[in-house]
């Protein structure tokens, strides 16, 4: 048996399949037309807002956020080191001095302590990033932050249908940014993304800066093609708008996952119970296990693995790649050690408990469509795997 870390998180059912063939006959025109409108009301419904915007991807949605933002020199934005770089770019781009915060070792995601040292008066917005599916408890910052009028933005990237408190990830923040990436719990063939934004007046700035600018005339029109086939106007006074739409084929897969999204997150809520319960003999793996409280929905399954003098990760990995055929990953790289960041001025000193975690960390491969034969060969394998570590640990 081999297990990959496969491209695509899920499969399309034979229903999706022709929901998505008829649109390809069909739908005229292929972008910016119903699909979008549907999609758009649907994602709304789900996580119960509206102010809700399809875009090409989450990363184009934090682009549209840092231009909401209004970044001036020097404002500060407080991200976690310790996710993917989608996260931080859009701000860096737009001007911010990213400011790194830690990870809580025990969540996994960013610790709120450890923000609310690094606020000082030049704090824009802090992300808060619900990695690996992780729901972030951040509520108790809210008020904190309203106070002090710093914005708060929720990446959901990889957390769709993750909630806290019974809302929904994404609906709690001033604005959120989803992803449907290939990888993701859902996705909108392979690239895609929803932006929220929870000011009406900004929100209505999003469809212009998500097209080249293109809205409608403020006076009533003769002729439709009188002065021109549309408009072009500025949303956001002196900031050019992008193209970041979405095709109207790709609207369609997000309505029809968005129909199997829970069940698909509730296998992988079932699997990642699974998987921690067989571990709970081998103290040297350690997850963040499910709660009741919140909802995780375990994106990745990603585990801290205790090293020994001479034992480490490494050796797991080798061992589930080598002997077993288990392609694992180790993620996330602390962005500020990156050449991308370090040139651009974006370094850091070291943050404790994102490289002990990064420095430690294994990611299985948790892709929704393996099959449950592969997916207790995995179990079996790792265990095994685990044992013949811990013979070597105790040598
Ligand atoms: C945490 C996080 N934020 C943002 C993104 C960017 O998503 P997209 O690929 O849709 O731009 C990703 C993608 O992997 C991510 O994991």
């Amino acid at each position: 048996m081999k297990i990959p870390w496969s491209g695509r998180a899920h499969s399309f059912e034979k229903k999706e399949i022709n929901f998505l063939t008829n649109i390809i006959k069909n739908a005229d025109p292929l972008t910016q037309g119903k699909y979008l409108k549907l999609f758009e009301k649907k994602f709304g419904n789900f996580i119960k807002k509206s102010n809700v915007f399809a875009v090409s991807s989450a990363a184009a949605a934090l682009e549209i956020i840092s231009l909401l933002l209004g970044i001036k020199k020097n404002d500060e934005i407080i991200i976690p080191a310790h996710t993917y770089c989608a996260s931080a770019i859009p701000f860096a781009r737009n001007g911010a001095k990213i400011v790194w915060s830690d990870i809580n070792f025990k969540t996994r995601t960013v610790d709120l302590g450890d923000i609310k040292k690094k606020i000082t008066s030049k704090t824009k917005a802090i992300v808060i990033v619900h990695l690996y599916g992780y729901a972030v408890d951040f509520r108790n910052i809210i008020n904190f932050c309203k106070k002090k009028n710093i914005k708060i933005i929720e990446d959901c990237a990889q957390a769709i249908g993750a909630e806290v408190g019974g809302k929904k990830v994404g609906s709690i923040g001033d604005f959120s940014c989803f992803s449907f990436h290939a990888q993701k719990n859902m996705t909108t063939l392979g690239e895609g993304g929803i932006i929220y934004v929870k000011e009406k007046k900004l929100a209505r700035k999003v469809p212009g800066l998500r097209h080249n600018g293109h809205c409608n005339y403020r006076f009533k029109r003769k002729n439709y093609w009188v002065p021109a086939m549309g408009n072009l106007d500025l949303d956001l006074k002196g900031v050019w708008p992008y193209k970041f739409t979405i095709s109207e084929i790709q609207c369609g897969a997000g309505i029809v996952m968005l129909k199997r999204l829970n069940a698909l997150n509730k296998k992988r809520i079932k699997r990642a119970k699974k998987f921690i319960k067989e571990m709970s003999n081998f103290d040297e793996l350690q997850f963040v296990n499910p709660t009741e409280k919140n909802r995780h929905v375990y994106h990745l399954l990603s585990a801290y693995y205790q090293p020994s003098k001479y034992i480490n990760k490494n050796d797991l990995i080798e061992i589930l790649f080598e002997k077993y055929s288990i392609k694992c990953a180790v993620q996330y790289y602390p962005l500020y050690k990156y050449a991308l960041f370090k040139k651009m001025g974006q370094g850091s000193k070291k943050l404790l408990n994102t490289e002990k975690f990064y420095n430690n960390m294994i990611s299985f491969p948790f892709h929704v469509w393996m099959s449950d034969k592969e997916f207790n060969y995995m179990i079996r394998s790792v265990k095994k795997s685990l044992l013949s570590l811990q013979k070597l640990r105790n040598k």
